[in-house]
């Protein structure tokens, strides 16, 4: 009998645990009612006179080997626990983390920009709330003036100077009002038009604005700028220019570009034609530059206003106008762009 408990002191000694039940297990089968212990000290009064004392001893040493054993378990399990990183799964795969894309209307935005800045233009901003001045009167647009209908304005009630701004030709005038020749910018920007919203236009869209005054500028200098910039765009050369009427030029040109009719979309906004007009251009007429502070006797230059939505539904294949306004993240995340 003395052998067997010497068995159980060495299997207590060697016992290990994971979990407060295994500890608990091992207390009840030792130190229990009805444990083992339990059981050898009710024996204790059959064990032979001259083997008391050892067998005392015996069931001594186990009893406090195993309960030396359940508070040293408990302790480490304690310990563990408070321990927060040990419920953590390093194996665990990572969540995956999406990434943001840019709108497509600044990528286009973006790409043009970098096709003007590599031939020296810088980027100008004005504001979207605008006062009669700077995007009517002062690009030789006076009140009352005929061809003030070809953008139906949103005033501001209360104050008919104020207005939502129609075209992004206000800020060449902030420009030139605050920049001595020669001028090289474009301004890129959103503008707002009375218009009914439809598949192929909405009441506010993007335009880009540009701007070149310097001594000798000659419409050969727009012609050739326009081109070029095409040409980066779109990867195709064909553009043309139809002669044309705004009231801040002269003379005046309807920019379009050859595209090609390949898909649906190409159709639906191209009208079937295969071109599309991309915006109007022109020299600057005497008036606006006179008007800004620039002498023009000595300086002259060219402005155009190319509108971005349209590019970039066709660059993108959007077929429709209202997508690019709407935040539909399905829409939104086909676009990647390193721009
Ligand atoms: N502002 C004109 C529009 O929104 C576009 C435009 C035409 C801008 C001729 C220009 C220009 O700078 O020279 O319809």
């Amino acid at each position: 009998m003395i052998d067997k408990i010497k068995e159980l002191i060495a299997e207590a000694e060697a016992f290990k645990a994971q979990t407060k039940e295994e500890v608990e297990a091992f207390r009840i089968k030792y130190l229990g009612k009805k444990g083992l212990l339990n059981e050898y000290f009710a024996e204790f009064k059959n064990v032979a006179n001259d083997q008391k004392k050892e067998f005392g001893q015996a069931i001594n040493t186990l009893k406090n080997t195993a309960q030396d054993k359940v508070n040293a378990l408990k302790a480490e399990l304690e310990n563990a626990s408070d321990n927060s990183t040990s419920n953590l799964d390093l194996s665990r795969p990572g969540e995956p983390i999406t990434i943001g894309s840019r709108h497509p209307i600044s990528i286009v935005k973006n790409q043009i920009i970098d096709i003007f800045s590599n031939i020296g233009f810088n980027v100008s901003e004005g504001p979207e709330i605008e006062d009669d001045w700077h995007n009517f009167t002062a690009l030789n647009l006076p009140e009352y003036h005929p061809a003030r209908d070809m953008q139906d304005t949103f005033f501001i009630q209360t104050n008919p100077d104020i207005l939502l701004r129609t075209h992004t030709s206000s800020v060449q005038v902030r420009y030139m009002e605050n920049n001595p020749p020669p001028i090289r910018t474009i301004s890129p920007g959103r503008v707002y038009r009375n218009e009914a919203i439809s598949a192929r236009s909405h009441c506010f869209f993007h335009q880009v604005e540009g701007l070149y005054i310097d001594k000798d500028v000659s419409f050969a200098d727009l012609k050739q700028t326009l081109q070029y910039f095409t040409t980066e765009l779109f990867g195709k050369a064909k553009i043309r220019l139809r002669p044309s009427y705004f009231p801040f030029t002269e003379p005046s040109a309807e920019v379009d570009v050859y595209w090609g009719l390949e898909t649906e979309t190409d159709y639906k906004i191209t009208k079937g034609t295969g071109w599309l007009e991309i915006g109007g251009c022109g020299m600057v007429d005497p008036n606006v530059l006179t008007n800004c502070g620039i002498d023009a006797e000595e300086y002259s230059g060219f402005a155009f206003g190319v509108g971005i939505d349209r590019i970039a539904m066709l660059l993108h294949q959007i077929s429709d106008i209202r997508l690019l306004s709407e935040n539909d993240v399905r829409f939104l995340e086909q676009f990647k762009s390193a721009l």
